[in-house]
């Protein structure tokens, strides 16, 4: 693939797998994705299986990733975690705003940019979700929502930094659903993301951005789904809970 953005593929495991699960399924991907250079590749397990899969992935090609973190650095913020705590199991990248975390947990834009700065503060980098309703796009309101949510939740980041985060551009509507945008909706969504980011950044941050395709990717359709011009990867959950089908995920997309 003709690309100067290397692609990224994240898989979120959500609340899923304990420490021997987790083992397990890296130990899986250890051996399917041994020789896999094209691609980052990144894993997101819960909390608790941090320090195991840390230790698992040490002398490997995946990096690690968690799925959220605290804008706080120290201190009395029950049940959260801070990025110095995530350095500690060697993280790389931190998933931010998931559209689950933006629903339950009342996340909104202005937070995310909170936390996008505190990511970016410990050297990390973020993987930022956005993404519109099925009600939203049926309602025409797709790219409105979408500048609101890129404006908002970048807010505040400095050009370099920008060029640093990952953008994951998941439509509610096809998390977990088993429907897809269409590579034609996705190539003309990233489209648009891009063009924003030229708008609130310049020409060549928006270039370097990687921006992910999340929602339902699977192995029989993240290959069509990554060739277009600017999708650059893939924020995958469901097919990323077993090593083969995120390995198929990974090498159909080289
Ligand atoms: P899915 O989830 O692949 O199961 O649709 C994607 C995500 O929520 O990141």
């Amino acid at each position: 693939m003709n690309k100067d953005r290397k692609l990224i593929i994240a898989g979120n495991w959500k609340m899923n797998k304990t420490v021997a699960e987790a083992l397990d399924l890296v130990r899986g991907l250890k051996i399917e994705l041994a020789n896999v250079k094209e691609v980052d590749i990144v894993v997101c397990p819960p909390y608790t299986a941090l320090a195991d899969v840390s230790r698992a992935v040490l002398d490997s090609n995946l990096r690690l990733g968690t799925q959220n973190m605290s804008e706080h650095n120290v201190g009395a913020f029950t049940g959260e975690i801070a990025s110095v705590m995530l350095k500690e199991f060697s993280v790389r990248y931190v998933i931010l705003g998931h559209s689950e975390r933006r629903q339950y947990q009342k996340e909104s834009d202005a937070l995310i940019a909170k936390k996008a700065a505190a990511v970016h503060a410990a050297s990390l980098k973020p993987i930022v979700c956005v993404g519109e309703t099925l009600t939203e796009r049926e309602g025409g309101q797709t790219e409105k929502v979408l500048a609101t949510q890129v404006s908002g939740s970048l807010a505040g980041l400095s050009k370099d930094q920008m060029a640093e985060t990952i953008v994951a551009y998941e439509p509610v509507w096809a998390i977990g659903t088993g429907k897809t945008a269409t590579t034609a909706q996705a190539q003309e969504t990233h489209a648009f993301i891009r063009r924003q980011i030229a708008k609130l950044f310049d020409e060549t941050v928006a270039r370097r951005v990687r921006i992910q395709y999340g929602g339902s990717v699977k192995p029989s359709n993240a290959r069509e789904l990554m060739s277009q011009l600017d999708v650059d990867g893939a924020l995958v959950g469901g097919a990323a809970l077993e090593a083969r089908s995120f390995s198929d995920i990974i090498k159909s997309s080289i």
